[in-house]
């Protein structure tokens, strides 16, 4: 089989030089040598068919290459060579610096398309996470916005800057619900709720893979990933990788929603996890990867293992040998194995022995083709090699960066209006680690960021005050304490608009410097490697002497506003007791000095709301405002109480200020009861009662107090919009309330809306607010 360009007629010749031509070109199309089309290649038939053709040709060997995903490496056309044309690599994932240009992306293309037998195009896969040259906010902190729109929006720029790059296929979203601050990932997900995070699924799916028409791809997105497929986010004490116990209904519940929400938008594949799930490892899981996942679900893309997940079965202690791990992995769906070869090492064998039906093989391969046609990899495998030069950090990606850091920043304490800062300011100090930093904005994940892309808090601000205004930056100690060895604070780029403190005693220089001060701004947090993959954390509080720092710049008696920079909730009590102004602007990304600076000035007012609750001490971790009622919920000694501290957080779910204050009347409800099936409406009239516009994000809860099936949580979000009031004006906000809103899962799946009654809740967050009630009736 051989394939031409219809526009050239030229055959391009292996180990094209860096010079030559791209091997991009419109209209490509697929023929054999004797110029004839083949079923498989003829864009005009229908995908199932071209898979059942192709699939008819294919030997097992050809087959079990396509459930192959190889990382990278350097050299790959190289090393690859070989493989490529016996048709053994089905993907590869790349974690390599060769990738902002699709040069090496179309060498090993044309190694795959014009070497094989059959010229089954690769799939590049790639983890675009966030963003790729242009860095939102991590997930948590663009969850924060609570407006699902966003994550279209941001992971619309990232498919775009990714596929221009060469990357077919982004692993994301991370849909994982995480209760758990210790655990790095919850960077990556969007906190603890599954309403909000069902919607920031779909709409991430959107973002990713467009609007399909006919289910097609097109060049400007990429195939998004539903990842850790599944209950991956509550790892025992935090601890990455580790063991999960899920009872079926709370994983109906908590865990499956987010999941089901992205396969409804229409993600072609899902990445299953690497923890064990309740007594089974979630990539050997067949439960939740055929009997939800297929035949509950219907779901019609391809399931890849995470990194080397299938291997692992063996130390997780369910496989003997690589075969016995490769076979209990493509039994219970996983249908791609990354990293790991156990299944093009051993499925042939097994095949040939009987051990793994051929049938099972084929539903894989037949998935996994599906995909590769769908994003028209078969009809144009190649990537224009000149759209790169002008894909990175547009001006509307820009432009969105920004927007996206400012609606991430949660407004956690404002006393005597210390914020916003009045941009007629004389001095300002700017103390504390992160305040110059660059690259640390960008969190986990920040695939292929260059730290001259980044904006400071330093810069920011720089930019929002007077010209002759003084500016003076103390770092005031490093992030993390050398001693640990594990400093990364530095100075930035030099500036001669911004004055600098350096010398032996840091902390003392800085309280000099906010005593000299009109406004003390404190910019503290964490590493950026601190949250992420294996980056758990067993206290949460400031790393280093930041506290120390914070303390002694607090006892100047000056306000000090804090900005935090970060990757997690963290406890930080004594913040809240001191500081005037506490600003949450986790990891902004690369517009993020900017963002974060027009929400300190007032350019922007915070309407930013906590998608996780920040606890008061870790040792009340996990604590999540969506928790069930224990039998005594009241007040007294037996109410289970810690001896040492509260049991409140120290922010709830749904938390954040603005700048101006909001008033909610009562919650009045259309009717006092509901038939099943209908529509009850819950209205409430709000207020803006200060003296600046403001936007309230008003939150609709709702209890079903009494159920069959399994108690519901104490509260549950089913709702919220954003309102944006004038000073002194009012208005109705009104909620419908449906089946949707009022239902559950059981423990096999059913979804169940039960009469009696029910609470309903129209307030600021997970903690306010006065309940109205009303009875669904048959
Ligand atoms: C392991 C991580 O768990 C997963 O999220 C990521 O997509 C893969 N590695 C590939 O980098």
């Amino acid at each position: 089989m051989k394939h031409l360009f219809i526009a050239s007629c030229l055959f391009i010749a292996f180990a094209v030089p860096a010079a030559e031509p791209s091997l991009y070109h419109e209209g490509w199309i697929d023929l054999d040598k004797n110029g004839k089309m083949d079923v498989y290649e003829n864009p005009a038939l229908p995908l199932p068919e071209r898979v059942y053709d192709l699939m008819e040709r294919m030997t097992l060997e050809e087959k079990i290459g396509q459930l192959w995903q190889s990382d990278f490496g350097s050299n790959p056309d190289t090393v690859f060579a070989g493989r490529l044309a016996r048709g053994e690599i089905s993907s590869f994932l790349d974690g390599s610096s060769l990738i902002e240009t699709p040069v090496m992306r179309n060498k090993l293309q044309h190694l795959a398309v014009e070497r094989s037998r059959l010229g089954i195009p690769l799939i590049l896969g790639h983890d675009s996470i966030h963003g790729f040259r242009t860095i939102f906010p991590i997930p948590l902190a663009q969850a924060c916005a609570w407006e699902p729109a966003l994550f279209e929006r941001t992971q619309m720029i990232s498919a775009r800057e990714s596929a221009a790059a060469g990357i077919d296929w982004a692993f994301a979203p991370m849909v994982d619900l995480a209760r758990d601050p210790r655990w790095g990932r919850i960077a990556e997900g969007f906190g603890e709720d599954p309403w909000l995070g069902m919607l920031d699924a779909a709409a991430s799916v959107r973002g990713f893979q467009g609007i399909p028409q006919g289910g097609m791809i097109d060049s400007n997105h990429i195939v998004a990933c539903l990842k850790h497929y599944v209950g991956y986010g509550a790892a025992e004490g935090g601890r990455d990788y580790n063991t999960t116990e899920i009872s079926e209904y709370t994983l109906r519940n908590f865990y499956l929603p987010q999941f089901k929400a992205g396969v409804d938008a229409g993600a072609w594949t899902v990445m299953s996890a690497f923890n064990c799930l309740s007594g089974m490892p979630a990539s050997a899981n067949r439960h939740t990867l055929t009997e939800i996942l297929l035949d509950e679900w219907h779901f019609p893309g391809f399931v890849i293992s995470d990194w080397d997940a299938v291997n692992e079965l063996i130390p997780h202690g369910v496989a003997a040998d690589e075969a016995e791990a490769a076979r209990l992995a493509i039994i219970a769906g996983v249908d791609m194995e990354m990293a790991s070869s156990n299944y093009v090492d051993t499925l042939k064998q097994q095949v040939e022995q009987g051990t793994v039906p051929e049938a099972v093989v084929d539903e894989a391969v037949r998935r996994v083709l599906t995909v590769k046609f769908a994003k028209g990899l078969f009809d144009q495998p190649y990537v224009d090699e000149t759209r790169c030069q002008t894909a990175f950090l547009r001006p509307d990606a820009l432009a969105l960066a920004r927007e996206a850091a400012a609606k991430s920043c949660v407004l956690l304490k404002n006393e005597n209006g210390a914020l916003p800062v009045s941009r007629q300011v004389k001095k300002v100090a700017l103390i504390g680690p992160l305040a110059e930093e660059t690259e640390e904005l960008v969190g986990c994940w920040a695939s292929r960021f260059h730290a001259e892309d980044v904006v400071s808090l330093a810069v920011g601000v720089r930019e929002k005050i007077p010209v002759d205004a003084r500016l003076t930056v103390a770092r005031g100690c490093a992030i993390v304490e050398p001693a640990s060895g594990q400093t990364r604070s530095h100075f930035g780029v030099p500036s001669p608009v911004i004055e600098k403190l350096t010398g032996t005693n840091e902390i003392a220089g800085a309280v000099a410097v906010a005593n000299a001060a009109d406004v003390v701004i404190m910019a503290l947090g964490e590493p950026r490697d601190w949250s992420g993959e294996s980056s758990s954390r067993s206290e949460l509080g400031l790393p280093g002497r930041q506290q120390e720092l914070f303390d002694a710049v607090a006892a100047t008696g000056k306000p000090v506003i804090v900005v935090l920079l970060n990757g997690r909730p963290l406890a930080l009590p004594r913040l809240q007791e001191k500081a005037a102004a506490i600003l949450e602007a986790w990891f902004p990304g690369v517009q993020g000095g900017n963002g974060v600076a027009d929400v300190l000035f007032g350019d922007v007012d915070p309407a930013g709301r906590l998608t996780t609750t920040f606890p008061y001490s870790v040792g009340q971790v996990p604590i999540h405002y969506n928790h069930f009622n224990t039998g005594r919920p009241g007040s007294g000694e037996y109410k289970g109480n810690y001896e040492d501290g509260p049991n409140t957080p120290l922010y709830p779910f749904g938390f954040g200020l603005a700048y101006t204050t909001f008033e909610f009347g009562k919650v009045e409800l259309s009717a006092p009861e509901m038939k099943a099936g209908k529509t009850l409406t819950a209205h409430v009239q709000i207020k803006n009662t200060g003296t600046r516009a403001g936007t309230e994000v008003a939150q609709l809860y709702v209890r079903d107090v009494a159920t069959s099936a399994g108690p519901r949580p104490v509260r549950e979000l089913k709702g919220f919009q954003k309102v944006l009031l004038q000073p002194g004006e009012s208005r109705d906000v009104t909620f419908a309330l449906s089946d949707k809103e009022l239902g559950y899962y059981d423990a096999r799946g059913n979804w169940l809306v039960e009469p009696g009654k029910f609470e309903v809740w129209i307030c600021r967050d997970s903690a306010s607010g006065d309940p109205a009630d009303f009875e669904v009736v048959k």
